[in-house]
């Protein structure tokens, strides 16, 4: 039902992708507390079912577990998805050199031979952006990533990034950013409409706000852990009438809340990415791809927040 999302260089896919943070992590997520290793590959299997083409992933999450699974994944299991992975600028990585090493590093962990996208994860000094922007455009000129983008630039940084790969004629393929119902920054700041005019996709990470928009949590039942109950506290007020609204949409529907959040992200022109801990939450996230919501039910969702 859903139309294809082309990220430039790359195959066009239904617009939804996978997060995979909580394959291995144990500090947010609590991996190996109520979901292990045979969810995650259930995990995996469901998504494919459901028709998502993208995995994301990043050195960092699980410190390589993650990316270590979906290596193993992907080498056992047809179709192969677009595989997207991110290199942590630690304060520590001084060197121009540094990111093709990260990246080399990833690909033994994910057995392949080049990424489909890769990622700078965050735009953090000491090492400026151009700095970065050069290693990048290395990366993909060395056939290491078919292509590159970045995690986490406001416009201002992303411009200088653009400028840089546009030097080396290498397109910016994506800007993976927290973008949700519960965080519209990217639309106020006019991030997404330059990013649209530009055909970077915007792809939109914690897109269920971090379970709050699975319509499970509510202000006094919060998501488990100091970080994700606390996350979203400066919209407290409005949290109540935006899962209320959700519940009532995904009713009519005939769907879970997470699809109508999910769908929300879609129907604004971005690729969202769950993360699922199971089947049972891949498959449901999937479903985003065969609903519709109408203009009055989008308008809906926008006026909360
Ligand atoms: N570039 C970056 O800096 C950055 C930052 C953050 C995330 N990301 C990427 O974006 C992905 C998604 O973001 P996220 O993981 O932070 O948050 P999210 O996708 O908003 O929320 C994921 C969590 O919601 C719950 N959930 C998911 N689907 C569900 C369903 N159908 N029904 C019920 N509960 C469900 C699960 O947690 P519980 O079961 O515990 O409730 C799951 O771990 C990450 O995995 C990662 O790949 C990137």
């Amino acid at each position: 039902m859903s139309a294809l999302i082309q990220l430039p260089g790359l195959p066009p896919i239904p617009p939804l992708g996978i997060g995979t943070w909580q394959w291995g992590d144990k500090l947010v997520w609590g991996y190996g507390h109520g979901y292990q290793q045979s969810d995650t590959q259930a995990a995996y299997q469901a998504a494919l079912r459901g028709g998502v083409r993208l995995f994301d992933t990043a050195e960092v999450y699980g410190f390589g577990v993650s990316e270590k699974l979906i290596g193993q994944y992907y080498q056992a299991q047809q179709p192969k998805p677009l595989v997207v992975s991110k290199m942590f600028p630690y304060p520590w990585r001084f060197s121009r050199k540094v990111l093709l090493g990260a990246l080399k590093k990833s690909l033994r962990r994910l057995q392949m031979n080049r990424l489909d996208l890769y990622l700078l994860h965050w735009p953090w000094k000491p090492v400026p952006l151009e700095q970065w922007a050069e290693s990048l455009a290395e990366a993909f000129e060395q056939g290491l990533a078919r292509a590159v983008g970045v995690s986490n630039l406001d416009l201002a940084q992303l411009e200088r990034v653009a400028k840089v790969l546009t030097r080396h004629r290498v397109p910016l393929a994506a800007n993976q950013v927290e973008y949700h119902l519960l965080e519209r920054k990217p639309e106020k700041t006019g991030l997404l409409k330059a990013m649209q005019a530009e055909g970077i996709v915007l792809m939109a990470y914690s897109p269920l706000a971090m379970g709050w928009l699975t319509g499970k949590y509510r202000l006094e039942n919060p998501p488990p852990g100091r970080y994700r109950a606390q996350r979203y506290v400066m919209h407290k007020a409005q949290i109540p009438q935006l899962l209320q609204t959700l519940s009532e949409i995904a009713q009519s529907l005939g769907v879970a809340p997470a699809q109508v959040a999910l769908r929300w992200c879609i129907q604004k022109g971005t690729l969202p990415i769950p993360g699922a801990k199971n089947a049972r939450q891949a498959e449901g996230n999937a479903g985003a791809l065969q609903i519709l919501l109408s203009e009055e039910e989008m308008a809906r969702l926008d006026s909360i927040l």
